[in-house]
């Protein structure tokens, strides 16, 4: 059961994503403006703008007290308190993928109140299914309901990961890739996260910022998956971490791996 607000929250972001994907298919066809970040595989385009100040604009209006952590410079100061409600953005996760592939990225909302973790969006645009919940509602995918995927164990299924992680061989993550049932990289970390909410993998592994893993972690951890540090800690939605989601079994595998 969702309460009031939380109705009025939900049937505004789903309303919100709904619009913002229309959006991003006409930019894709229309000539994007591409820039560097940080290096040249580190991309944003005019689209990851436009989005985003489309998500805050709507937010600061129809919510006003609102804190908002978007990846492309929306911040506000006093994050770290955690009163009130905090809204974390991700408007195109995937960037390299919208611009090289055209398909296999996704759009994220992630909505805490007073450091609680209350509901989490992850919309695989070109598939236009949204993945939404939280602890209140469980999860859904559009209007279906997500099962638990199986406690599976890393030998049984399939492990995604971040491409420099991999070839990096960070705190020797090939030796769990090895034990797995094979690799998977995906490019995105919101495609990820819905590969082990359905079950498809047993987990995903990379370095992330808050809006790469925000709405994700809600949602898994609503469906039972564990979602932590390789070291075992819990992330407080604010920190860029290496972050690992897993099925209970695999994620024990993972760490005895990682940390010997
Ligand atoms: C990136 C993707 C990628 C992950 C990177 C992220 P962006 O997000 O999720 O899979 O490996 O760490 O930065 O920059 O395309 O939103
Ligand atoms: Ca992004
Ligand atoms: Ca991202």
């Amino acid at each position: 059961m969702i309460l009031l607000q939380w109705e009025k929250i939900n049937v505004c972001v789903q309303k919100w994503m709904k619009q913002a994907r229309k959006i991003i298919l006409e930019g894709r066809t229309e000539g994007l403006c591409v820039e560097e970040k940080t290096s040249r595989c580190d991309l944003v385009t005019n689209v990851d703008k436009f989005i985003e100040k489309f998500y805050v604009d709507r937010i600061r209006e129809t919510f006003p007290n609102s804190k908002i952590l978007g990846e492309e410079g929306e911040a506000d100061k006093d994050l770290d308190d955690f009163k009130g409600l905090l809204w974390i953005i991700d408007p195109i996760d995937g960037t390299m993928n919208f611009v090289k592939q055209h398909d296999h990225f996704a759009s994220m909302i992630a909505v805490c109140e007073n450091g609680i973790e209350k509901l989490g969006y992850i919309l695989d645009v070109t598939e236009d299914e949204l993945y939404w919940g939280g602890p209140e509602c469980g999860v859904f995918c559009n209007d279906q309901k997500v099962a638990p995927p199986k406690n599976l164990p890393l030998e049984e299924g399939l492990f995604g990961v971040g491409g420099k992680m991999l070839l990096s061989n960070y705190r020797n993550v090939q030796s769990a890739a090895k034990k797995s049932l094979g690799v998977r990289i995906y490019g995105s970390s919101g495609i990820e996260f819905i590969h082990v909410l359905t079950g498809k993998n047993v987990s995903y592994l990379s370095h992330l910022h808050p809006w790469d893993y925000a709405a994700g972690k809600i949602l898994a951890e609503t469906l039972g998956l564990v979602v932590k540090t390789i070291d075992e800690e819990s992330l407080d939605m604010l920190s860029s971490s290496d972050v690992l989601v897993a099925t209970k079994n695999a994620h024990q595998g993972i760490i005895k791996l990682m940390n010997s």
